[in-house]
């Protein structure tokens, strides 16, 4: 019967451990796919064995390795999801949560306490932003917002009482890349954590622990999951830290994936490579196309030897993602008119779905948005983001043709 992969020691390939990792047969019925446990608790063998577990799991330095205790604090089909995405990513643990805020809130309120100071990116997830503003500033966490694309700025921004460095690569929906292995060693200097969102590349193009982060987490929303139909997150770090992750923020804040949403991720990751593979290849298709468009002043994707950090991502992944931006250059009415008339791509906020899905931040996500702090945070006008997904990729610009043709003639 197959075995579970020994994480540390597989020399499998990546989209061998997608398929394999964390999963094996159930020793009891033979059942090849990991079952959804649907259950709250666990039968304890006897009081020994219940306190045991209970006692271990309340340590981060033991944690809870053999046994169950109740489903907010760990199930089997979730078990399997945060070890397959634990050796994805090349950390020791992982821990899954019900959204990728639950993921990202849960690492920030272990890594600091009121007085410390956070450096993030000055271009981060909407909501990221909101919860480190709304949140964590009214517990008396101290915020600096700087572009990570400068290391300068971010060297500046640093604090003695800095505890943790946080950022994406690439950004949403401009494609900024950061320099994750030069962000980490600055943070190294004095003792801060970096924390990387890798929800857009995955680990299949780009892997920050090896790059020096100390914790990765994940929108697993998107692609991880990549059929557009479940809300989940992950955190992956040391395994010091996933356990206290979990027994110290995790089990009090309640955030837990359900079993079932664990085995839609589990059953997504699985496919992981293809799809990357897939949405990166349309990508590209799509933003040469658009790069030679008359309607188009530019295209925004890594991909490009255009984008300004080309370079780096060459270095540190292994690929450019599918999410590209583009401006039009008939500002806010060009791209009200594009959404209006696109039929194969869908109007609607999200990524990382097979399907392709399409958005103008000016007249939909951030249309309540003042102009000038819209503006500010490089939402022009005419901006377009676009999540590539895996249908032929003809299609999609016969879509994209169509729908600019009519744009530029202002239909
Ligand atoms: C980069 C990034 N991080 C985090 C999140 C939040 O994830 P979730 O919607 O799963 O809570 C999103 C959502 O769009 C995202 O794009």
């Amino acid at each position: 019967m197959k075995k579970q992969l020994d994480k540390t020691q597989s020399t499998y390939k990546f989209s061998t451990k997608c398929c394999h990792a964390g999963q094996s047969c159930d020793p009891r019925t033979g059942a090849h796919n990991t079952p959804i446990y649907q259950t709250t608790t666990y039968a304890f063998q006897n009081v020994d064995h219940g306190a045991r577990l209970f006692s271990d799991a309340f340590d981060p330095a033991v944690g809870l390795q053999d046994g169950f205790i109740y489903t907010r604090f760990g199930n089997p089909t979730q078990k399997a999801l945060e070890e397959k995405i634990a050796v994805l990513e090349e950390g020791e643990a992982a821990l899954a949560f019900s959204s990728g805020m639950a993921a990202i809130s849960a690492v920030f309120l272990l890594l600091v306490k009121p007085q410390d100071h956070v450096v993030a990116d000055n271009s981060l997830y909407g909501t990221t932003r909101d919860f480190l503003v709304q949140v964590m500033e009214k517990f008396g966490v101290n915020l600096s917002f700087v572009d990570f694309s400068d290391l300068d700025q971010v060297k500046k921004a640093l604090l003695p009482e800095t505890k943790v460095l946080y950022c994406e690569s690439p950004t949403n929906p401009r494609l900024k890349c950061v320099d994750i292995a030069q962000v980490a060693a600055l943070a190294k200097t004095i003792g801060a954590a970096t924390v990387v969102d890798n929800t857009f590349f995955t680990p299949y193009f780009q892997k920050p622990l090896l790059l020096g982060a100390d914790v990765v987490v994940h929108s697993a929303t998107k692609y991880l999951s990549g059929h557009g139909d479940c809300i989940s997150g992950l955190a992956v770090g040391s395994q010091h830290f996933i356990n206290e992750l979990r027994c110290v923020v995790h089990n009090n804040m309640g955030g837990v994936i359900s079993p079932f949403n664990a085995w839609l991720v589990l059953r997504g990751i699985k496919t992981l490579p293809l799809r990357m593979r897939q949405h990166e290849e349309n990508a590209l298709a799509i933003a040469n196309y658009l790069s030679d468009h008359p309607a188009v002043e530019k295209v925004h994707y890594p991909g490009l030897p255009s984008h300004p950090q080309h370079e780096i991502v060459k270095r540190q992944a292994t690929g450019f993602g599918g999410v590209l931006s583009f401006e039009l250059k008939g500002g806010y009415e060009a791209g009200k008119s594009l959404m209006n008339k696109v039929q194969l791509c869908t109007l609607a906020v999200s990524l990382g779905d097979v399907d392709t899905l399409i958005e103008h931040p000016a007249s939909t996500t951030h249309a309540v948005v003042p102009r000038e702090d819209r503006l500010a945070a490089g939402l022009t006008d005419g901006l377009v983001r676009l999540s590539v997904g895996i249908e032929d990729a003809r299609d999609l610009i016969q879509d994209l043709a169509q729908g600019l043709l009519s744009s530029q003639n202002g239909v």
